[in-house]
């Protein structure tokens, strides 16, 4: 597809997490040299940073293959066991969402991320034994919206712990600019920007309000992607000037409005508001802090100025909450 021809497949491609494109380009280095896998690889944050994309990067770097599943997807420790004995020398398993692990399959992977090697239980009652095979030497990708949710024997497992940001407006702007390119779209850097401002911090959004945007231009305008036909073509997908959405939008008013602005915990909005307070945790409140629509506080989460006045509320001085 597309969307899959749009990521980049090397590091040297990959714009933005300078942080952590640094220390992979160092471990990916040092690994071959030592004709080693790389050591095991936490990748956490919030969905749609790039974690799957630099798990793909990271096997193309190293020149092995990759198996890519997910927590919930390994249901028995034998589904674990027969991938992983079907791995190939210093390949990449890639588990996504591996918070979800069930617990019997999470026992199963400490002696193979230790030791490449898988313990198995032979026969019943007094005579069973536990036999133990060989696994090739290989490399877990983990990836995780919630680092902290894993338990500690399984996070002190990983070598290297990689936390993804999200993307500040100029990496968006590059990547919705070569992205573009990719595409065949003719734009310029103020409508690369606008798209980026609005794309929540999130390559994965960014390029769909790309795709989206280049619609409105080839049907509506002269095709060109400039920064003004990107505003009325944002407009007309109704997406507003911080990329906000209506989960966002009811957050804050139920701060506002419910709470009287006072300091408040996360559950007691998500009850308030009827949404999962894992995905206010994973996904609205990561974008509110990084936009300073909401700070956090020892006593709970607040809205700023910023926030009232961006929907139109009056802001009274708070200080008597804080
Ligand atoms: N496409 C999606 N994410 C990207 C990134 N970080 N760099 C380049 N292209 C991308």
């Amino acid at each position: 597809s597309v969307e899959h021809s749009l990521r980049p497949k090397r590091l040297s491609d990959y714009i933005g997490q300078e942080d952590t494109v640094e220390k992979l380009n160092i471990f990916i280095e040092a690994a071959k040299n030592r004709h080693e896998p790389l050591d095991h690889v936490l990748l956490s944050g919030p969905p749609g940073l790039g974690k799957t994309t630099l798990s793909n990067i990271i096997a193309n770097e190293m020149d092995v293959h990759i198996k890519v599943t997910s927590g919930p997807a390994i249901e028995k420790a034998g589904d674990l066991a027969s991938i992983l004995t079907n791995l190939e020398e210093n390949d990449i398993l890639f588990i996504d969402e591996i918070h979800r692990i069930h617990r019997v399959v999470e026992e199963t992977l400490y002696p193979a991320m230790e030791d490449f090697a898988l313990d198995i239980i032979v026969g019943k009652g007094p005579s069973a034994r536990s036999i133990r095979l060989d696994l090739p030497k290989f490399t877990l990708i983990g990836a995780t919206t919630r680092a902290g949710q894993l338990t500690s024997p399984l996070r002190d497992r990983f070598g290297v712990v990689l936390t993804l940001q999200l993307y500040d407006s100029e990496s968006l702007k590059n990547i919705v600019l070569r992205s573009a390119k990719l595409l065949n779209t003719a734009i310029e850097d103020g409508g690369a920007l606008e798209i980026a401002k609005r794309s929540r911090g999130t390559p994965r959004i960014a390029n769909r309000l790309l795709k989206r945007v280049r619609d409105y231009a080839e049907v509506m305008e002269s095709g060109v992607i400039t920064e003004d036909v990107a505003k009325r073509g944002l407009k007309m997908l109704g997406i507003d000037g911080y990329g906000l959405d209506d989960i966002d939008r009811k957050i804050i008013m139920a701060m506002i409005q419910n709470f009287g602005g006072r300091p408040v915990g996360i559950d007691a909005i998500a009850a308030s508001i009827n949404e999962e307070r894992i995905t206010l945790e994973d996904v609205y409140e990561p974008y509110l802090l990084q936009i300073g629509f909401i700070n956090r506080t020892s006593r709970g989460r607040i809205a700023t100025k910023l926030a009232y006045d961006h929907f139109g509320m009056a802001y009274e001085e708070q200080e008597r909450f804080l």
